[in-house]
């Protein structure tokens, strides 16, 4: 059988897991063919753990051939996302980008514009899609088992991070290096899961606290408000400065209610619509029967390695993609419009202005730029490198 080779590009903390899964066989049908580093103790790495028959270079260009690989994965830092895309768009490849889509939802359209132009395949890393609790919410919110929804709240505070975390590696939660904070580097799993279960919301008004628990000068706690078309509202609050942190995701709908929280999903349903009751019953506070259904969820296997799966299949097989590269700027739309938000004190429109955003980011980008706080070059990988960890899975 025809084997799909993928090369990855950047093979820092995430990308050397993805490269050792691929190398180590995790998923069938798929080989390593080559990375590509620009830090010399990266390749180093790839020397010591990966074989010959892998291709190791410093220059990612050289492995943008189709006589060298069938896919690229880009693992690099959010800025490259679409720069290196559009490349190996360009080199006749199929890609598969780590997330966010990128930082300026203006250089992703143009990505998914690439991508379009080719006929290649197009997938982004959204792990948390393959997330079964998440899947099965999805799939009653998608067969209106709550009836039309009212409102969407996602208390997700338990991305924690220290000090260290931040100190790192030099592009960490800079303008420059990384684009923006806990919006652009946690939370885009979760604004997409937002967004895939609910659709996109029209408007915003978001507070974005800037080195609130951190020496940091990008976002690390975000609380966005958001209005639907059809009268929903949605609440989104997130930070990386909460130790215990919550995840509690509820979404109210006029058939009842779904409460995730710890891995398990709890139903509250009713019998008839709320909107039914509420003009037709006499009684000032109905005590109307409610259903409760309890669902456990486990995660069986590592998001990443389905993901990788899941676009292995689609090459060999059409399988459905579950996460397609072009829908990734629409979580980016999302912390594209409660930067612009928080900047500018006002509720926007959901995409917001993009000249508005991008004028306002390169203000940022300049300023820090004088300030001389420039990232330096990614070099410390205090994760263990090559192996899948859990703080990158769903935490309950
Ligand atoms: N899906 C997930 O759960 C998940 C988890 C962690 C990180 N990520 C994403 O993966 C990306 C990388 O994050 P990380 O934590 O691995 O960062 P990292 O700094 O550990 O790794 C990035 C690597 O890219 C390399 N690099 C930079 N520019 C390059 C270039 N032009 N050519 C080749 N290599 C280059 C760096 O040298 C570094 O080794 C980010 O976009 C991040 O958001 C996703």
């Amino acid at each position: 059988m025809k084997k799909i080779r993928y090369g990855v590009i950047g093979i820092g903390n995430m990308g050397s897991a993805h490269a050792k899964a691929l190398y180590d066989g995790l998923v069938d049908g798929a080989v390593l063919a080559a990375v590509s580093d620009l830090d010399a103790t990266r390749l180093l790495w790839a020397h010591e753990n990966l074989g010959q028959s892998v291709a190791i270079c410093s220059d990612y260009h050289d492995i943008l051939t189709p006589d060298k690989v069938d896919v690229v994965l880009v693992a690099t830092p959010h800025y490259t996302h679409p720069v290196i895309a559009k490349e190996a768009f360009a080199a006749g490849l199929n890609v598969l980008i780590e997330k966010p889509a990128g930082v300026d939802a203006v250089d992703v359209k143009c990505m998914n514009k690439a991508a379009e132009k080719s006929g290649k395949v197009f997938g982004i890393m959204f792990n948390q899609r393959t997330n079964p609790l998440f899947q099965t919410l999805k799939y009653y919110v998608d067969i209106g088992l709550l009836g039309e929804i009212k409102r969407f709240n996602w208390i997700i505070s338990n991305w924690y991070r220290s000090q260290a975390y931040y100190d790192s590696a030099g592009w960490r939660a800079t303008w420059n290096g990384e684009g923006g904070g806990v919006l652009l580097n946690q939370c885009p799993h979760n604004l997409d899961i937002w967004q895939w279960i609910m659709g996109m919301p029209s408007r915003l008004r978001a507070f974005c606290k800037v080195g609130h628990f951190h020496r940091i000068a990008v976002e690390d706690d975000v609380t966005i408000y958001a209005e639907y078309r059809n009268g929903a509202s949605a609440t989104f609050i997130t930070s990386t400065g909460e130790y215990p942190g919550t995840n509690r995701l509820e979404i109210s709908g006029t058939y009842g209610k779904a409460v995730a929280e710890e891995g398990v999903l709890k139903l509250y349903l009713l019998s008839e619509d709320e909107r039914e009751i509420c003009f037709n019953t006499s009684e000032a506070m109905p005590r109307e029967k409610i259903t409760e259904v309890v669902l456990n969820f486990e995660e069986k296997e590592d998001g990443h390695v389905l993901i990788l799966k899941n676009f292995t299949n689609h090459l060999l097989n059409g399988e459905e993609l579950i996460s397609p590269g072009t829908e990734g700027i629409n979580s980016l739309r999302i912390s594209n419009a409660a930067y612009v938000s928080s900047w500018t004190h006002e509720t926007v429109d959901v995409p917001a202005d993009e000249k508005i955003f991008s004028g306002l980011l390169f203000e940022k980008r300049k300023r820090e730029k004088e300030r001389k706080a420039a990232p330096e070059p990614p070099v410390s990988h205090k994760e263990k490198a090559g192996e899948y960890d859990s703080r990158w899975s769903v935490r309950w």
